[in-house]
């Protein structure tokens, strides 16, 4: 049940730092990553990974599939309905991964069967032991968030972005031409004190007065790039689905190529920082702030985007790699505070299913 809590989607919200603990558990073993069945060398054969999925799990294979391309491993991360004309050439040393909570998103389970009538080899990262995914692909990896009952994907994003995250590791351990990132044992080692962090934001946050300040607005963007970018994406996604308010996301830079005709005092820029690569973020909410914009920095306190934001949504510091987990983690907050102060249904959004098994 929801316990304590109004909704389950604020239940699953708090709960983070116990999944990703369970995420977690038992994966690093002497400063590498051990997943259960797929010993070191599994992924040996590697040539290409390619990450399919929708919604909210794309917006995590984004996530993961960065480190596997920063490895030098060449990577796609596919919306997996538009698989037939995004996929590039599939042999059996491609590894198509499906990124899905539930395992039984027709979109995704379609994609990952095409691309094993094409002849890769398959791996499913799910919540769901004995899914679909999970029993059709070859190999299975289970994120361990526990069952999520809210339409909004919360804790699940959190636990998959981490195992991807770990999985680009194991890949790039074992892939014979992959160079392993340099600072590789310092992000794992920081992984430890993420539920913690966790925790931290959950109970320093100030995204529901924020929500409160910011909820009579025509229209709501998230920024970002490299890995905030998909952090953006998923805010957004957060944001429209739960409060029925219009909200994008968008690469920092892609503002000024459209969108930034949009901007005016009424647009909050909600604007993601996970590290020193924001310099284009920055750049960006700069134009939109001169347009009247207010912008919101979500991300450490010592990050430059502070100085020039009109609020700020703070975040411990951590390893780069994770930051953007915990500034997700605000922008789950600023969601649901902004669709109870509405009076929105939160757990059941109109339209919209928890597993969409129609393509
Ligand atoms: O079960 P899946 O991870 O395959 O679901 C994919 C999407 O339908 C899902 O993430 C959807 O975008 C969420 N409702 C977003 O909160």
């Amino acid at each position: 049940g929801k316990g304590e809590y109004d909704h389950y989607m604020r239940k699953e919200i708090h709960t983070q730092p116990t999944a990703l603990a369970n995420t977690i558990e038992g994966r690093i073993k002497d400063g590498d990553v051990a997943f259960e069945d797929l010993p070191a060398g599994s992924f040996e054969d590697v040539e290409c990974v390619q990450f399919v999925a929708c919604g909210t799990s794309y917006h995590a294979a984004m996530y993961g599939g960065q480190l596997v391309r920063e490895a030098g491993i060449r990577t796609e991360v596919l919306r997996a309905s538009e698989y037939e004309s995004t996929s590039g050439p599939v042999d059996e040393n491609t590894l198509a991964v499906a990124v899905t909570q539930s395992g039984e998103t027709a979109d995704t389970l379609d994609a990952v069967r095409t691309a094993a009538d094409r002849g890769a080899r398959t791996l499913a990262v799910t919540n769901v032991v004995g899914s679909t995914a999970a029993r059709e692909a070859d190999d299975a990896v289970y994120i361990r968030a526990g069952p999520e009952v809210g339409v909004a994907a919360t804790k699940t994003y959190s636990s998959q972005a981490v195992t991807l995250t770990l999985l680009s590791q194991r890949i790039a351990g074992d892939v014979p031409t992959a160079t392993a990132a340099d600072d590789r044992a310092a992000m794992l080692e920081a992984l430890a004190d993420l539920p913690q962090q966790v925790e931290t934001v959950l109970e320093t946050s100030e995204a529901e007065p924020l929500a409160a300040d910011t909820i009579d607005s025509e229209s709501f963007f998230f920024i970002g790039n490299g890995p905030a970018h998909s952090v953006a994406l998923e805010g957004a996604l957060k944001f429209k689905e739960i409060t029925y308010e219009h909200a994008e996301g968008f690469a920092a830079g892609e503002l000024k190529h459209g969108p930034l005709a949009l901007v005016t005092g009424k647009t909050p820029v909600f604007a993601v920082a996970t590290g020193d690569a924001d310099g284009k973020t920055k750049t960006n909410a700069i134009e939109a702030k001169s347009r009247g914009a207010p912008i919101v920095a979500v991300g450490p306190d010592d990050h430059p985007l502070v100085d020039i934001a009109d609020a700020h949504l703070s975040v411990p510091d951590t390893h780069p790699v994770w930051t953007g987990l915990l500034a997700n983690v605000q922008l789950q907050l600023l969601s649901y505070h902004a669709a109870t102060q509405l009076d929105r249904p939160i757990d059941k959004p109109r339209n919209l299913a928890k597993s969409v098994t129609v393509e």
